[in-house]
């Protein structure tokens, strides 16, 4: 598919999976390497990330565990700049080395309010790794410390992405047509 419609809005491919998962397993290959003989424990964000923290954590060749917290911060097509914790995680990080894993930093906003949470519990280290990042959009100090692709101030959506809800099932990345 090289365009896809959902609902008011035209979308048209931008990253094919090919691209993704070449990057992924690079990604996986650093954490697997930085991270060895540390058990570390990845925090996958729901929704967005869970198409992302799938194929990441197959390729994690280093005894791990895997937990899972739920924020919300969109709105249609815009940031909203504040940070719901709609689920929390049950998993103690006190003395863990906790890797986030987000799909796409953009404001910056849901890594600084989960960066902060986590480092309240005293973990013994709190890295992100992202499938995407937007280096034009971020407005705090937030970087991550692996990253699968740059992308420039488009709105995207697939791969685990959503417009309002919908394209989070489309194995490419798409991005909006102006
Ligand atoms: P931030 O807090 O502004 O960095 O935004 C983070 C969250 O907003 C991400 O985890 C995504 O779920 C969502 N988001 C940011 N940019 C996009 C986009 O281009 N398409 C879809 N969702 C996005
Ligand atoms: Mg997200």
């Amino acid at each position: 598919m090289t365009e896809v419609q959902l609902k008011d809005k035209r979308f048209e491919l931008f990253i094919p999976e090919k691209v993704i998962t070449k990057e992924i397993k690079r990604v996986a290959k650093d954490i697997s390497r930085d991270m060895k003989e540390k058990i570390p424990l990845f925090i996958c964000v729901l929704n967005g990330a869970f198409m992302f923290a799938s194929d990441l954590m197959k390729r994690i060749d280093i005894p791990c565990e895997v937990g899972f917290i739920r924020l919300k911060s969109y709105q249609g097509t815009q940031s909203s700049g504040s940070v719901k914790e709609v689920q929390g995680f049950g998993e103690n990080v006190k003395n863990r080395h906790v890797v986030i894993v987000e799909d796409i930093i953009d404001t910056g906003h849901s890594m600084s309010y989960l960066k902060n949470r986590l480092n309240a519990e005293n973990p013994a280290s709190v890295k992100i790794a992202c499938l995407l990042f937007k280096p034009n959009a971020v407005k705090t100090d937030i970087k991550p410390d692996y990253c699968a692709l740059e992308i420039p101030n488009d709105f995207i959506v697939g791969y685990g992405l959503d417009y309002d809800g919908l394209g989070r099932n489309l194995k490419d990345i798409y991005k909006i047509k102006s």
